[in-house]
């Protein structure tokens, strides 16, 4: 049930408040906030303003507040398409790029470059015929200023604040009225309204939600910096997922140059399309040939080695799988993922041990995935199961030789999704064989890539030593 009591709306920005102030929340104009009718229901969405407490501060995109209903045929559509940030791999993740009014929470753990592609992002911006704004509240303008000539960042119409006070945000959005407004970080912000220590939940929230009402009431397209620690805990990305129209992780090592980005939520596109950037002396550089990239470092021939076609998103990503068995002196054998889920690996041992003749019970097994790449989907199981039972068996697998298919508890392979496109990249990469789960759609030849349909795992053992 509705309650029905009066609320306050500004004039400038068109946020709304339960609260009459002198000073809108939102836009922080002075002597804006008008009564809305009393006795009118608030619409859904707007949240109290209340100090001291989690600081929800309540705005709607000036359009629907308090508007009715509107035709959804007469809504302007393309004031919500995405502008292009300039930065390919970043765009592609976007679904074409940042939406104005849109925020998007960027986040990663520390030390993996999310500053940098955010400096890349408004060096383009600003030199793209927009003003763009920088709040450094974790590095002065000095520093942002060197690490941007490095980078060969036009500074031309880009603005910095390095103040960590949301009363100086404000006032710079003010004032430079920006297209483009990049907070780094969330957690260094603070709003005296919310009467809690930066970094704090209800800083975190309040400052975030503050955010999004002036992206909104300004059609501004706002990115937020998250950090996150390894496992995830910290105040920060988890608590703005839903505060946000979209999420992007950066991933990668502080050991490997690649980065990783991935959208795992959008309001205005796909999420699942994978970004790959490498980490250079000019900061963040598009990799266009990722597989290329993966196999740079491989030894084919030696045994353990198997490359996996995966597909993230649209993209096909050709990544080497590996496998390592010794004998072992301990009374419970190790066993050791890396880039691979632990829960898949102790799976293909059991189905090994089980289904096949290769029993590695009094071993330690390490399986991985070559340059720091993560594999989360089932279709890798075939590859990783090969590279074990090679591995085992010291013999090694043919060079040219690729594998695709989700293994069940009975041995039998199932289907991995997109097959003709992870078969067309390893025909384009030079590879000759693919073993693959047999079934009705599976092409003999592809561009000089021959299939091998097999049933289970142990034919496909079976098939690859006979290569
Ligand atoms: P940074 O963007 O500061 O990471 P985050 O904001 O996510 O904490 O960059 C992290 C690392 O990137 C830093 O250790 C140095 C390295 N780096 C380069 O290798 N090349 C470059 O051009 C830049 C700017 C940084
Ligand atoms: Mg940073």
């Amino acid at each position: 049930m509705s309650r029905v009591r009066s609320s306050y709306r500004c004039r400038s920005c068109g946020a709304t408040a339960l609260r009459w102030s002198g000073r809108c929340p939102a836009c922080a104009e002075w002597n804006t906030l008008g009564e809305v009718a009393a006795g009118r229901p608030l619409p859904p969405g707007v949240v109290a303003r209340r100090r001291g407490a989690d600081g929800g501060v309540g705005a709607l995109p000036p359009a629907a507040a308090g508007a009715g209903a509107v035709a959804l045929a007469g809504v302007d559509g393309a004031s919500s398409r995405p502008q292009p940030t300039g930065v390919g791999e970043l765009d592609r993740v976007l679904g074409g790029g940042l939406v104005p009014g849109s925020v998007t929470l960027v986040g990663g753990e520390p030390g993996t470059g999310k500053s940098t592609l955010l400096l890349q992002v408004l060096g383009r911006a600003a030199s793209g015929g927009g003003r763009a704004l920088l709040v450094s509240a974790e590095e002065s303008p000095e520093q942002v200023k060197r690490r941007a000539d490095r980078l060969g960042v036009d500074a031309g119409d880009l603005w910095i604040v390095g103040d960590t006070d949301m009363d100086a945000v404000r006032a710079a959005v003010h004032e430079v009225d920006p297209a483009l407004l990049v907070v780094d970080s969330i957690q260094t912000v603070w709003d005296g309204e919310f009467d809690a220590s930066p970094g704090s939940v209800a800083q975190v929230r309040g400052c975030a939600q503050v955010l999004v009402a002036m992206a909104k009431a300004r059609a501004m397209a706002t990115v937020i910096v998250g950090h996150v620690t390894k496992d995830g805990t910290l105040a920060g990305p988890r608590l703005l997922e839903h505060v946000v129209d979209t999420v992007v992780t950066v991933e990668g090592d502080r050991h490997h140059a690649l980065r990783l980005l991935r959208a795992s939520k959008h309001r205005f596109g796909p999420t699942g399309e994978l970004g790959v950037m490498e980490m250079t002396g000019g900061g963040l550089e598009g990799v266009a040939d990722a597989s290329g990239l993966f196999l740079s470092d491989r030894r084919a021939g030696s045994p353990g080695s198997v490359v996996f076609p995966a597909v993230e998103g649209h993209r096909p990503l050709l990544v080497e799988v590996q496998a390592l068995v010794v004998g072992s002196e301990l009374a419970n054998p190790r066993r050791q993922a890396s880039g691979l889920d632990a829960g898949r690996l102790a799976l293909l041992l059991a189905v090994l041990a089980k289904r096949t003749d290769v029993a590695l019970g009094r071993c330690d097994v390490y399986a991985s995935v070559a340059g720091g790449v993560r594999v989360r989907e089932p279709g890798a199981d075939l590859a990783v199961g090969l590279a074990l039972a090679s591995a085992a068996g010291g013999w090694p697998l043919p060079a040219g030789l690729v594998a695709v298919g989700e293994v069940g508890l009975a041995g039998e392979l199932r289907h991995a999704s997109q097959l003709p496109r992870r078969l067309a990249e390893s025909a384009r990469l030079g590879f000759t064989d693919a073993v693959v789960p047999a079934g009705a759609d599976v092409p003999r030849q592809v561009k000089g890539l021959r299939t091998w349909p097999v049933r289970s795992l142990g034919e496909a053992v079976v098939a690859v030593a006979q290569m």
